[in-house]
């Protein structure tokens, strides 16, 4: 903060307290306020406001001419509680250095964290706690651009659906993928290989003392899951989106390259910081660029979840999202990328194939190449950039893919007026036509008491139903819709069931699993009113789910046993379940969504 220019800037602020409506047309010609000077504590006095704050700013150590910078904010989520996070510190320090060697000041400042195994009842409910809290710090504080620092599950759509609201020129910095463990000679990886494993455990297919060493190898550094989970789908689409450096999504957690991205970014947020209207998530995040990444989610086979997060962040940019429209595509893009839980391989070989560079490149003509990146370029140009391919065995060729079709399917019909969706890639193909009589748990609680029940009535060919586990039901929507095997058909060899709920699953789950059920029971939709014993039809080629139940029945069980939306006394919970759309609309809240009129994605 140069002293000159502050006397000149409280001066000014003297002056407009005066004579405000004559000011107003020179002032609206100035340039905004940039680097430390913007955005000031509120004291009522322009002047003293900048004065406070570089008293502090000096108090902290900083020189004179490093205040005069390029103010890059490094948003971090490093925390005990979240191993995916384990290398940030690391990571900010390489952060550091480039926004340092590019001329710029790095400020380092905490968000919130979230790790899926340490937050309950489910990390979905703090997501958006997480994206206001990465939203209302941008804005809050000082900084002409931002680094997104994150990589597990919920922490990059929050960071985006945050820096979509706040406008700030941002750029994400992933943390990158853990390792692979072997366990007797056999390669193993979170988190598809932990519910593999448990479930071996359940069908007493291996003891205890196997599964202990097993559960020390299968997350065997710090990092983000090593399958395509959502984190690693997460990943992808940002860079598909255009928001991280090239080649950001698939370096692993501890590798040399990693590190190397992450001072690259801190080089690229100085350069967007000086342009800054060139470099708001708005010109990034265009329709063009999400339909990108819808097309990328369908190849790589992706996590479900991918569906909700990228419904919230298009939804902050002021897109509604188009199942039907997003089928379509599906129906257009095959899967390409071989990896767990649709395939065979982890990010890891991801990465030694030419991570995304080698997806996009198959998939090109099915993309939008004119659009921009965080790097300045276009995606054509990056990928021109990036060079030729190489021979590799986790990206197949568009002419042979893995499905021909994207791993994702909508489903339609009286049982989800709204929409459901289905992987059709992890899902067991036999399964995925089929008809069959519902065992209906009430909740997640009345699942955990019968499911194992010795006296269930269940067959290998019924239809596991889950209900209130949706936005508002459980509340969160968490993953608890790929319902366990029931023990004595575990047991006795079946290890798939067609499952229907209105909750999520992981990633890294697999298995016939409808989700995602809209509207969810918790407030009123059809699924509330299903009854053990009634017959479902699921179709993926007719993209149908059924309950073949007569509408007049459906509305006399419906009478007969109206449904109680949850509510709750206070704090983040109450705003939560007052405010939660449902999953067509991202799980967001109703608040955060800009008011007026959306344009349709993907496009027609
Ligand atoms: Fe963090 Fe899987 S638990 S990415």
């Amino acid at each position: 903060m140069d002293e000159d220019r502050d006397r000149e800037e409280a001066k000014g602020a003297k002056g407009a307290k005066g004579a405000k409506g004559a000011n107003e047309a020179n002032e609206a010609k100035e340039p905004a306020p940039a680097g430390m000077r913007q955005g000031l504590t509120s004291y009522g006095d322009t002047g003293f406001s900048l004065f406070l704050r570089k008293a502090f700013i000096k108090g902290a150590g900083f020189s004179d001419a490093a205040l005069q910078r390029p103010v890059i904010g490094i948003a971090g989520t490093g925390s005990a509680y979240n191993p995916c996070h384990g290398n940030a510190p690391q990571l900010i320090a390489a952060v550091e250095r480039g926004v340092m060697l590019a001329g710029g000041l790095p400020m380092v400042f905490p968000t919130i964290s979230l790790h899926e195994s340490f937050a309950a009842p489910t990390s979905m409910v703090l997501r958006n706690l997480m994206a206001m809290d990465t939203e209302e710090m941008i804005g809050a504080q000082p900084m002409d651009a931002v680094v997104l620092v994150g990589g597990c599950d919920k922490t990059v759509p929050a960071q985006l659906m945050g820096a979509a609201s706040a406008g700030k020129p941002a750029i994400q910095l992933i943390t990158g993928s853990m390792l692979t463990g072997s366990h007797r000679g056999e390669r193993v990886g979170a988190c598809t290989d932990c519910r593999r494993w448990w479930a071996r455990l359940r069908a007493q297919d291996v003891g205890e003392a196997e599964i202990a060493q097993v559960n020390e190898q299968l997350v065997p550094s710090v990092g983000t899951c090593s399958v395509m989970g959502t984190a690693s789908t997460m990943a992808c689409i940002a860079e598909a989106l255009g928001m991280t450096v090239p080649g950001g999504a698939s370096p692993p957690a501890v590798s040399a390259e990693r590190m190397r991205i992450a001072e690259a970014t801190g080089a690229q947020a100085v350069a967007m910081a000086r342009e800054p209207d060139r470099f708001r998530p708005a010109q990034i995040l265009t329709a063009p660029a999400f339909e990108n990444a819808l097309r990328v989610l369908l190849a790589i086979g992706g996590s479900t979840n991918a569906v909700v997060h990228l419904a919230a962040i298009a939804g902050r940019c002021g897109f509604e999202f188009d199942l039907d429209a997003f089928d379509r595509l599906g129906r257009e893009t095959p899967v390409l990328v071989d990896l767990k839980p649709s395939g065979a391989h982890y990010m890891e070989d991801f990465h030694a194939a030419g991570g995304m560079a080698t997806l996009l490149r198959e998939l090109k003509p099915l993309l939008h190449l004119d659009v921009l990146t965080v790097s300045g370029r276009t995606l054509g140009q990056e990928l021109e950039a990036a060079g030729a391919g190489f021979a590799q065995s986790v990206v197949r060729p568009l002419a042979n893919p893995i499905y021909p079709q994207g791993g994702i399917a909508v489903l339609r019909g009286n049982l989800a007026p709204g929409g459901a969706i289905v992987k059709v890639s992890a899902a067991s193909p036999a399964l995925l036509e089929h008809e069959g009589r519902a065992v209906v748990f009430e909740d997640a609680a009345d699942l955990a008491a019968r499911i194992d029940d010795p006296a269930l009535d269940v067959n290998a060919d019924d239809v596991l139903v889950l209900k209130r586990i949706g936005p508002k039901g459980a509340p969160g929507m968490p993953e608890a819709g790929a319902l366990p095997i029931p023990l004595k058909l575990a047991r006795a060899g079946v290890k798939d069931m067609v499952r229907i709920s209105d909750g999520r699953m992981s990633g890294t789950a697999f298995g016939t699993v409808v989700l995602h059920v809209t509207p969810e029971a918790a407030v009123g939709g059809p699924l509330a009113h299903v009854q053990s014993g009634d017959r479902i039809r699921l179709s993926a080629s007719r993209r149908e789910l059924t309950l073949l139940v007569s509408p007049q029945e459906l509305t006399a069980r419906a009478a007969a046993n109206p449904v109680q939306q949850p509510s709750a006394e206070r704090g983040y919970r109450r705003l939560f379940l007052q405010s939660v759309l449902q999953a067509d609309r991202g799980v967001d809240f109703d608040f955060l969504v800009p008011a007026g009129p959306k344009r349709r994605l993907p496009g027609r």
